[in-house]
């Protein structure tokens, strides 16, 4: 039973248990599963007839001689293999769907920017026509860096099926119910929930309540990982059975498909006979997953101080440098404030990593107005940020008794690279032009005396 207590108000709606589907708990293992008894060859990869006259196949997420501890691969055993789930390919455009590098000459992307919750348009519009991106870093072709897109869905994706062989997908629902139908089984995501999508794995995407909108991160370089706890140990933050990967489920259809393939920023289509999504029995440690935010259990002050927002990283994608990631997913949950003589929200701050944050539900500490759920904001590569004049008078003068923040869920997409606006972001989405404006009210409390000008109430002399 879960013992645990939050606020999140899609839980009482939860159709999390609706279903039937079934997962197999953990991160990273070597997981094995089949959809049929003995579809699965045991002791072996590779065997001279498989069973079922299914096709052995290995989809390798990293370089076969990648270290072992960061090697993925899955064996896949299916009913074609893939190379017949393509054939010629032409060139498709989905014009609001942008990679790195793309720089609009006529963007300012220097500057702190917050986005209102992109609305609905009423047109139908699947996965991929409704994906938005709003930012993008670093550079697709060398596979580093990452963009931001707003997903607005309302349309099932029907015989049409896709794959990224640019990137792996961390997917943030906000609003609406999805099911990813993918090659090595199903999930179904609601807001709360994450859900992460490897690099080549080819998925539909059906509507199960809409319409839905969401975040994506879409991670060009190397995959996701938990972050080292140091000295926090072996538990606490995500913890690694919380992480659930569907078992096996197969379609054996014979009709004409579509299959996309975003391919070096490009999308092309090719046609298909039947669906791709014949994966009978699998085994290996390359595969999606999904994960419930609510089993997040943050590490926080206990006595003084705020600890660096890190502390709250759920999933990190390493670049090149140690400690100095591509991506940080970062995530500022329900918990308890209990730090004495503390400015308790977030700090004022200035520094390397591009920060891009969305709300999913309830009131963010730092900004108790304006950052709504479905919103988004920017705080860009050395811009400084922190509360806004509400949150620093709240928070300087406030009665410092244990409080819990309550109601409140957003996430942070975090990247060593500048992140440059689309044209989307700057001139379609709803952007707040008056938001650089919360810190215009900030006072001087310096006046030469060691208490400043707050007086022994904590007010405004
Ligand atoms: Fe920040």
């Amino acid at each position: 039973m879960d013992q645990r207590t939050d606020s999140n108000p899609y839980k009482a709606n939860s159709r999390r248990n609706a279903s039937d589907l079934d997962y197999m708990p953990g991160f990273g293992n070597d997981f094995e599963t089949e959809a049929l008894p003995g579809a699965l060859p045991q002791g072996m990869n590779s065997p001279q007839k498989c069973a079922y006259g299914l096709y052995g196949e290995q989809l390798s997420g990293t370089a076969f001689t990648a270290p072992s501890h960061q090697n993925e691969r899955t064996w896949c055993y299916r009913i074609r293999p893939s190379v017949r789930h393509t054939s010629r390919f032409s060139k498709i455009e989905l014009p609001f769907w942008k990679s790195a590098p793309n720089i609009c000459e006529d963007v300012i992307s220097l500057g702190q920017y917050r986005w209102d919750p992109v609305p609905h348009s009423g047109l139908d519009l699947t996965w991929l026509t409704g994906m938005h991106t709003m930012t993008t870093a670093g550079d697709v072709n060398t596979q580093v860096g990452m963009a931001s897109h707003i997903y607005l869905v309302t349309k099932s994706m029907e015989d049409e099926y896709f794959y990224s062989a640019d990137s792996e997908l961390l997917v943030v629902p906000q609003e609406g119910f999805l099911r990813f139908c993918t090659e090595l089984g199903v999930i179904e995501l609601e807001p709360g929930e994450i859900a992460i999508l490897p690099r080549g794995l080819v998925y539909r995407v059906e509507v199960i309540e809409g319409p839905a909108r969401g975040f994506v991160c879409e991670n060009y370089g190397q995959k996701f990982e938990l972050p080292g706890r140091g000295p926090i140990g072996a538990n606490c933050m995500a913890n690694r059975r919380d992480f659930k990967t569907p078992v096996a489920h197969f379609e054996d259809r014979e009709v004409v498909s579509t299959l996309t393939v975003k391919w070096c920023g490009r999308f092309h289509e090719t046609k298909i006979g039947h669906s791709p999504l014949d994966v009978v029995a699998w085994h290996g440690n390359y595969a999606p997953c999904k994960y419930d935010l609510s089993t997040y259990c943050p590490i926080g002050a206990v006595l003084f101080d705020h600890p660096d927002p890190s502390i709250f990283t759920v999933l990190t994608a390493p670049s090149g440098v140690p400690g100095t990631a591509n991506i940080d997913f970062v995530l500022f949950r329900e918990r308890w404030m209990v730090a004495e003589n503390t400015f308790r929200p977030p700090w004022y701050h200035k520094n390397i990593m591009s920060e891009l944050m969305g709300n999913i539900y309830g009131q963010y500490d730092a900004k108790p107005q304006g950052f709504v759920p479905g919103g988004m904001s920017l705080h860009n590569m050395m811009l400084p940020h922190g509360p806004d004049k509400n949150a620093f008078e709240g928070a300087s003068n406030a009665d410092l008794k244990a409080e819990k923040l309550d109601n409140t869920m957003s996430f942070m997409f975090e990247t060593r690279f500048p992140q440059q606006l689309t044209e989307f972001a700057a001139k379609e989405a709803p952007l707040q032009d008056d938001y650089i404006d919360c810190w215009n009210t900030l006072e001087k409390r310096f006046d030469g005396t060691p208490e400043g000008t707050w007086d022994k109430a904590g007010k405004k002399k």
